[in-house]
């Protein structure tokens, strides 16, 4: 069991003794050291937690996940997993509840809440920024005063509520000119307002005409989810920027700090309003601890990491700020025991108490000196670059924020332009390999902008924030409590934090990464008790030929060789206007180029195909796509061809797959009409066929195959389990990659036909 602390009413453990403590935030980065501290270092206090439940997890089980993280390992050490779970349900309830839409009835004897749940995002929708950082605080408090309790209120907020204000920052209530309700209530109006605005005619054409631009040879159900995916995306773009733009208007940096300094003012009224005891806990920037649970353990990465972690690996060759200007940090146990001493340590009611947790003011680190610290750091320490030696830090000469500003805006054109080039580009490994650069040039542009805009504030900040009153608490503890619970920054040595502590801590998963193999999706090939299908498509994926190819060689043979020009000049003079049709509509294309049929001897066609088309089409297909198909087979798995050609052109393939599905030829008197009988099967009308298929003969389709190498495949890759894009062209290469499908790239057979057509085929 955990060993009890020595403490009587002096010592701030011993205020909390014995007293009914509820948290909200527990399965964040800051609430569960909170919620590990007082489980194992306050053994007589009661802990009630809000946790809400996710899908497939109940509140309970989120808190006993918390037990199997890092953040517990010492607890666990001392008193086992049994012993955890016993902790629980001892002294621990645990509510199910999500504070922004209400919360649950509570228990009447609540003596403390220390509210740290919030949005952290910089950048959230505007709407949801209120819902949770203010009307959901709200609804915490008043849930917790209409139980009965009358507790003290410890209201975690954030040093960077006082905005974009410049010098000294004193710990007190904020001068707030700025209504929080009218705020608050135009915020939530905000959505309705962009919501119907998303609908109106004009936006839902304009959607429609992106979506059809990109998705029209897959097929309208597959623009339509497009386009509406696109107007949510706008819709949540837009309320981001009305965020942005409504905080910084009133002279704070984001909708984060803009709705924390709103709840606050709130917090403050109702506390008064109720006569209840408040203190507001701000910290500045928290970042990996320095002690405890363990030195540099952080949970997922903090504001300046993914900086950090870019810059170690060569990505960012400058960044906006002030040399000079005070990087405010803070490591999260510092502000963990910070908290705990002001939950003991409640003031007055109606004297609401203000404490900074931050650095700036006694131990300040400048973004000069930050930036050498990491320099120096991965200089020691570079990162491995996977096969090619290591990563090499750029200097950076901090040339003023308009030449960053500048050096981005250049980079940005540069990469519009080479992304026009590539994503124009025929299928090939080269194509590819462009691709795949030009998109690793876009993210590193896309990711210096986008932190520029989001810590341009924070990193130009001429802002001290002091903590007088923190120190003040702090020297109230005794040397026993101040050595067990430190929380004066002052202690920290910046050069030793950041070199040997917190870059090792959020570099160790990048050196671990680049020591395994990177972990390419691959194809697994299983046999299963339910049926399974193997689905491949044709041209582009088993053979290179496609209509157009296939058409050209029947007729060839049908003609005399002088009259071979002027039927290719006749196919090929209308390739562009066929390239187009097909581009916006596959089915379009196909019953425009099946016209040329018309007339053609069925029988004729019929005896070039399985005389001499066959064997050329056999030489075609590539030796990889006949290894998997018969992978499959083997593996007991139902094989599959699906085409937009003519069935009669694939029937030399046929012996390969189990079941063949191509288009239909109308054919009449023994001719062919030049005619379809049934719509041709391309785009999304793949996935309803391989579905109605499914359903009817009980195939798994979770654990089924699908090869293919065109965009205008992805309804039916998305239907199986196991998609694969085959040698796919830059779009469909582009989805896979982000989706970690698998990309195998097959080579083409580049035989060429040895053969003299003799029978004519057509009339
Ligand atoms: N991180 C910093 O650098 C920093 C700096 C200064 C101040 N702060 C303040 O410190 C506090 C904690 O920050 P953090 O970094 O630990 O945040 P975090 O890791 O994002 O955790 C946020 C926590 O809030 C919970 N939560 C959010 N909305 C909720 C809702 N509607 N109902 C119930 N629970 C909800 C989350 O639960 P789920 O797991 O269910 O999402 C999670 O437990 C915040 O108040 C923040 O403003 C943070």
């Amino acid at each position: 069991m955990v060993d009890k602390v020595e403490g009587g009413t002096g010592s701030f453990v011993g205020r909390l003794s014995g007293k009914r403590i509820f948290l909200t935030g527990v399965t964040g980065f800051l609430g569960q050291v909170v919620f590990e501290r007082l489980l194992a270092d306050v053994p007589d206090a009661r802990i009630l937690l809000l946790v809400r439940s996710q899908t497939g997890s109940t509140s309970r089980d989120r808190v006993e996940y918390l037990f199997r993280k890092p953040a517990f390992d010492g607890l666990r050490e001392r008193v086992g997993e049994p012993g955890l779970l016993a902790l629980l349900d001892e002294r621990v309830e645990v509510i199910d509840g999500d504070f922004s839409v209400g919360v649950p009835s509570l228990p009447g004897d609540i003596d403390v809440v220390i509210h740290s749940a919030a949005t952290v995002s910089f950048d959230p929708p505007i709407d949801e920024a209120f819902q949770t950082n203010l009307f959901g605080a709200m609804n915490l408090y008043r849930g917790v005063t209409q139980s009965g309790s009358r507790p003290c209120l410890v209201h975690v907020s954030t040093a960077y509520v006082a905005g974009v204000a410049k010098g000294v920052v004193p710990e007190d209530t904020l001068d707030h000119r700025v209504d929080w309700r009218t705020e608050g209530d135009l915020a939530l109006q905000a959505r309705r307002d962009v919501e119907a605005q998303s609908r109106r005619p004009e936006m839902l054409d304009d959607f429609m005409d992106k979506a059809t631009k990109e998705h029209s040879r897959a097929g309208p159900m597959t623009v339509a989810e497009d386009a509406e995916q696109r107007r949510k995306d706008w819709v949540a773009k837009r309320l981001t920027r009305y965020g942005r733009s409504r905080a910084r208007s009133l002279g704070w940096p984001d909708v984060y700090t803009f709705t924390k300094a709103m709840g606050e003012r709130a917090v403050e009224e109702l506390a008064h309003e109720e006569e209840l005891p408040l203190s507001i806990v701000r910290p500045s920037i928290i970042e990996s601890s320095l002690l405890h649970p363990s030195p540099g353990w952080i949970d997922g990465f903090k504001m300046a990491d993914p900086i950090i972690r870019a810059y170690g690996l060569g990505q960012i060759p400058e960044f906006p700020g002030i040399p000079e200007g005070i990087v405010d940090i803070i490591p999260v146990d510092m502000v963990v025991n910070a908290i705990l001493v002001v939950a003991a340590t409640p003031p007055e009611p109606r004297q609401p108490a203000y404490f900074h947790v931050s650095s700036g003011s006694r131990n300040p680190l400048r973004y000069y000196g930050l930036y050498r610290y990491v320099r120096e750091y991965f200089e020691a320490h570079p990162l491995p670059e996977h096969g090619r030696g290591e990563h090499k830090v750029p200097e950076w000469s901090f040339p003023g924020n308009l030449s960053v500003e500048r050096m981005i805006q250049r980079a940005e054109k540069l990469t519009d332009v080479a992304e026009q080039v590539v994503t124009h580009l025929p299928k090939s490994k080269k194509m590819r390999e462009l691709v795949s650069r030009v998109d690793r040039d876009k993210a590193r542009v896309d990711f210096v902008k986008r932190y520029s805009d989001l810590y341009g504030a924070y990193t130009e900040a001429e802002v001290i924030y002091t903590d007088d009153r923190m120190l003040e608490l702090f020297g109230s503890l005794g040397a026993d409590e101040q050595a067990r619970f430190p929380f004066d920054s002052a202690m920290i040595d910046w050069k030793y934090y950041l070199q040997d502590v917190h870059c090792p801590a959020v570099t160790q998963g990048l050196r671990e990464l680049s020591k395994r193999d990177r972990d390419k999706p691959v194809v697994k090939i299983h046999e299963r008790d339910q049926p399974v299908v193997a689905l491949f498509d044709m041209e582009g994926t088993i053979i290179t030929s496609n209509v157009v190819e296939s058409y050209v060689w029947t007729r060839m043979a049908d003609l005399s060789p002088d009259e071979w020009p002027r039927e290719l000049v006749s196919v090929f003079g209308r390739i562009p206007g066929y390239l187009q049709v097909d581009r916006r509509d596959r089915g379009d294309f196909l019953r425009t180029f099946f016209r040329r049929y018309e007339g053609a001897s069925v029988e004729g066609v019929q005896r070039l195909i399985d005389g001499h088309v066959g064997e050329f089409m056999l030489q075609k297909a590539s030796p990889a796509a006949i290894r998997r198909i018969r992978e499959h087979r083997s593996a007991g798995h139902r094989t599959v061809l699906i085409t937009a050609a003519a069935e009669i052109f694939v029937r030399p393939l046929a012996p390969l797959f189990d079941i063949v599905i191509g288009c239909e030829l109308e054919e009449r008197d023994g001719r062919y009409t030049g005619f379809m009988s049934s719509p041709p099967l391309v785009g999304e009308a793949r996935a309803a066929w391989l579905r109605r298929y499914a359903l009817q003969e009980g195939i798994d389709l979770k654990h089924s195959y699908a090869y293919a190498d065109s965009y205008s495949d992805l309804p039916l890759l998305r239907a199986v389990g196991v998609p694969v894009a085959v040698s796919p062209d830059s779009a469909l290469y582009r989805y896979a990659r982000r989706r970690r499908w698998p990309i195998e790239p097959w080579a083409m057979s580049k035989g060429m036909p040895r053969v003299r057509f003799p029978r004519p085929a057509f009339r």
